[in-house]
């Protein structure tokens, strides 16, 4: 793999055989296994733009497991509050010798941009409003985990869908792989797309395998007030509703009392710290593969 920009325009094998190794991954280092020096001599930086805690982690954690050496930028800290651009910002991190650049930045198709800018492998970490293409793998592989396959369960994408960069990813990768979305929230903060919608939450909650809600993007201009809460929140009442088997899904971070009850995030249905977990081995087998072509 050169890059890894987005899931839009990946085939279903190519996205099962990530999904598959980091389910691979994942069965390695939850039963202890030293990992493989998969990246040993291979540097990784991360450089994000925006704020992260799960994405930027887990990447250097699943580096650190593959060998590698990483390198933090961190744009606070740089020469940028002296005026510095951001591509001359990433021309001299990638002239230091990084091997692979991981982006995060507010703006779409920054990642594409640093990738051609530097000719260097890059993940895209979250560009905007656009993608965030390892989020989608590791929520797949939990879904796996959990129901065996992607294919064939119902997956009801609740709330700020229109400015979310997860939903960018995964209302790509869910139906490549043979399931199928509804997309759910009032219509302003619905894109326009081919796909399932409504503004009545209640209407389907029974029908769902997986309740996947998004926080509501105040920083990309969305609001939040009663109403929304009122219609969208998954209170206990609600998840009470749900199908005996369903699951709650959610990227994070977690906005309590407003997309989700705390109730509802700490209950049994709540797949949320799976997720955070099954980012790392996703992020393995993203840098792995990336590796295996360096
Ligand atoms: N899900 C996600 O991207 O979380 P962070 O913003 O904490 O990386």
């Amino acid at each position: 793999m050169k890059a890894l920009l987005g899931i839009k325009g990946m085939g279903g094998d190519e996205l099962s055989s990530l999904v598959d190794s980091a389910g691979v991954y994942a069965s390695r280092v939850n039963a202890g296994e030293r990992v493989d020096g998969t990246l040993i001599g291979v540097t990784v930086g991360t450089m994000f733009f925006e704020a992260s805690t799960r994405t930027r982690l887990s990447f250097e954690l699943a580096a650190q497991k593959l060998g590698a050496h990483v390198l933090t930028f961190i744009p606070e800290h740089s020469s940028m509050s002296k005026g510095e651009t951001l591509q001359d910002t990433v021309l001299t991190v990638a002239s230091m010798g990084v091997d692979v650049l991981i982006v995060r930045h507010a703006t779409e198709g920054i990642p594409e941009a640093v990738h051609g800018w530097t000719a260097r492998p890059v993940v895209n970490a979250g560009d905007g409003i656009s993608e965030h293409p390892t989020q989608a793998i590791a929520d797949c592989l939990t879904l796996k985990n959990r129901f065996g396959s992607v294919a064939g369960l119902s997956v009801a994408v609740v709330g700020d869908v229109a400015h979310s960069r997860v939903a960018g990813s995964l209302l790509e990768a869910i139906p490549v792989l043979g399931g199928t979305i509804t997309l759910v929230g009032p219509s302003d903060l619905l894109p326009s797309t081919n796909l399932a919608n409504t503004d009545e939450f209640d209407d389907m909650l029974g029908e769902a395998d997986v309740v996947y809600l998004l926080r509501v993007q105040r920083e990309r201009g969305a609001g939040v007030d009663d109403d929304y809460i009122t219609r969208y929140q998954l209170g206990v009442d609600r998840a009470a509703r749900m199908k005996p088997e369903a699951v709650v899904m959610h990227p994070g971070p977690i906005n309590r009392g407003v997309e989700i009850a705390g109730e509802v995030a700490d209950g049994p249905r709540s797949l949320i710290l799976d997720q955070v977990a099954n980012g790392v081995p996703a992020r393995m087998a993203v840098l792995a593969a990336i590796g295996a072509e360096l």
